[in-house]
């Protein structure tokens, strides 16, 4: 019984030391990185945006636990996955980021401010506040996508 719990955590340690820790390059931790980031906005977004489209039914109590999710994630500081010189590699990044990062950053700020009130609106419960703060959060991914984010990768 120890052996084996012994074993299990050994087997583990392997596991997280190993190449088997799925979506970062080790080559590219900081694309990694960013691209986690997003990843996570993404799959946090998309669920609300079915509700909000109707494709899934209204729930105001769930509805808020991912602006919240949102909100949390969107916070973490993912400035440090664009630091110089990792405009290349695996990325969608496009390189006019660096050139103007304090556009860059205005954007981010910007979504950051959205994504809190979405999360204050959706603690309060109305699905039309919701919905709306919902779309206007969505503006400010566009925004900063229209500029910045190549719809392939770039490299
Ligand atoms: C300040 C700019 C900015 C904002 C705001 C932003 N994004 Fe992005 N997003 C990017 C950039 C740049 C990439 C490409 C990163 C890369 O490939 O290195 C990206 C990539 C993504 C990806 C692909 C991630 C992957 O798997 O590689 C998704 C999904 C995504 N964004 C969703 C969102 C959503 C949803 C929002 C808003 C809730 C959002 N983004 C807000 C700039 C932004």
């Amino acid at each position: 019984m120890e052996r084996n719990t012994l074993l299990s955590i050994g087997l583990g340690l392997t596991l997280l030391s190993g190449s088997s820790l799925a979506h970062i390059e080790q080559s590219e931790p900081l694309q990694s990185l960013r691209q986690s980031y997003f990843a996570l906005l993404g799959m946090t977004f998309a669920p609300m945006g079915d509700m909000v489209k109707g494709k899934i039914e209204w729930d105001s109590a769930r509805f808020s636990t991912w602006a919240s999710d949102l909100n949390h994630a969107a916070q973490f500081g993912v400035e440090r996955g664009f630091a110089p010189g990792t405009d290349k590699g695996t990325t969608r990044a496009k390189p006019n980021i660096w050139s103007n990062m304090d556009d860059f950053q205005t954007k981010l700020t910007d979504f950051r401010a959205a994504a809190a009130q979405l999360a204050e609106t959706a603690a309060a419960g109305d699905p039309d506040a919701s919905r709306d703060q919902f779309m206007a959060t969505g503006g400010t991914c566009k925004a900063c996508h229209d500029e910045y984010k190549s719809k392939d990768y770039l490299y």
